[in-house]
């Protein structure tokens, strides 16, 4: 079986490293926010051209806590997009606000005339704006950020599965207040468990991140707000400064990937994965468009080729978020989708000849 994707594959790659720097951390006695965070928050700021980086316990609490730094709270409205993890509207729903959905684009990312058509016409202040870079793929941010600013309204970006992806050349997460990355084990970056990271450019809101991230403590006699325990353990801190020095060749890989299954399924009836102009792809996901998608999917499965379907049920469909003022347009694109998307194995150790595998038995399958 060719797998969809593997967090095993991406530990392998790199173990002795990884071994290494795991006991090192165990040998140190020292286990949650130390020097192993915070080399690691250096390290990814700079990454990410960024001055500050708080590492938080996963990739909901980086929304989570990002939306809290920034000031939005009880009864808010933040916009965001139903085509997400549901851990986007999870972390909105957290902090008592409410999520508003706009629909998204041939690209799967937010569509800014929805959200130029929802600003217009919702009668309520708008706390803020959630933009998710979903599958790797930069949404367009020239032209929400024209949108946010001139409507005065906070954006956060959800760079969960966008780590390196850039516009312009500009990484994404520098253009909203805050950025928030997610390292769960299947991610571009990944740890071996949950882990998380806001970064963002302003001092005050790195300083109001710190204190949420734990208990609200600034020194630990009191705490100044009522703060979260949501810290980034050291072995996941150590592994992960080893993983970002082969972020940049591993999505690199990924990009090459993607462009065999351009070329190699360019033929077929398919509909292939978008890439706008000015944008790096990071591949987090390849994500084609059949409307035969389940027949397709359980041929390939026949063939021992695993894919995934991120994700079959819109966040406004599931049980938690039916919500009618959660989705104040029709989400035509969005629904839509969810009965063509399938995502293709795409991970930085997949081989030639694995890939050959894959595309033949596409086009056996739709033959
Ligand atoms: C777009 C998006 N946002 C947020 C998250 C939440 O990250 P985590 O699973 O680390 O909490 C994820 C990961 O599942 C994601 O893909």
């Amino acid at each position: 079986m060719i797998p969809q994707c593997s967090p095993k594959a991406s530990y392998q790659a790199h173990k002795s490293e990884i071994d290494g720097a795991i006991s090192r951390v165990l040998e140190s006695g020292w286990y949650v926010l130390g020097e192993e965070c915070q080399q690691f928050e250096r390290e990814y700021a700079n990454f990410n051209q960024l001055p500050y980086a708080i590492g938080v316990a996963s990739g909901t609490d980086a929304v989570e806590i990002a939306l809290r730094g920034v000031g939005v709270g009880q009864g808010d409205n933040v916009i965001t997009v139903s085509h997400t993890a549901v851990a986007t509207a999870a972390a909105i729903r957290r902090i008592g606000a409410d999520p508003l959905f706009v629909d998204i684009s041939a690209d799967f990312t937010m569509d800014p005339k929805s959200l130029q058509w929802l600003i217009a016409k919702l009668k309520e202040p708008i706390a803020a704006i959630v933009v998710v870079h979903l599958y790797g793929h930069p949404a367009d941010m020239r032209t929400i950020m024209e949108i946010a600013s001139s409507n005065k309204i906070t954006v956060i970006e959800d760079c969960a599965q966008a780590h390196g992806a850039t516009v312009e050349g500009l990484p994404v997460g520098s253009f909203g207040e805050a950025a928030c990355y997610s390292f769960y084990p299947t991610k571009n970056l990944a740890a071996l468990g949950d882990g998380g990271m806001i970064v963002c450019s302003d001092e005050g809101l790195y300083q109001q991140c710190l204190l949420l991230r734990q208990y609200g403590w600034r020194d630990r006699a009191n705490s100044e707000i009522q703060g979260f325990n949501s810290r980034l353990d050291e072995i996941q801190a150590a592994i992960l400064r080893v993983k970002l020095k082969y972020l940049r060749p591993a999505n690199e890989r990924r990009r090459e990937i993607a462009d065999y299954y351009f070329q190699n399924l360019a033929d077929l009836p398919l509909r292939l994965p978008r890439i706008a102009k000015g944008a790096q792809h990071v591949f987090h996901q390849f994500v084609i468009r059949h409307s035969a998608r389940d027949d397709l999917r359980s041929e390939l499965m026949n063939q021992n080729i695993d894919t995934a379907i991120h994700y079959p049920k819109p966040v406004h469909r599931q049980s938690a978020y039916m919500n009618p003022g959660y989705a104040p347009m029709p989400l035509i694109q969005t629904d839509r989708i969810c009965q063509e998307i399938l995502s293709l194995p795409m991970y930085p150790q997949l081989t030639q000849a694995e890939l050959e595998l894959v595309c033949n038995a596409i086009h056996k399958a739709m033959n």
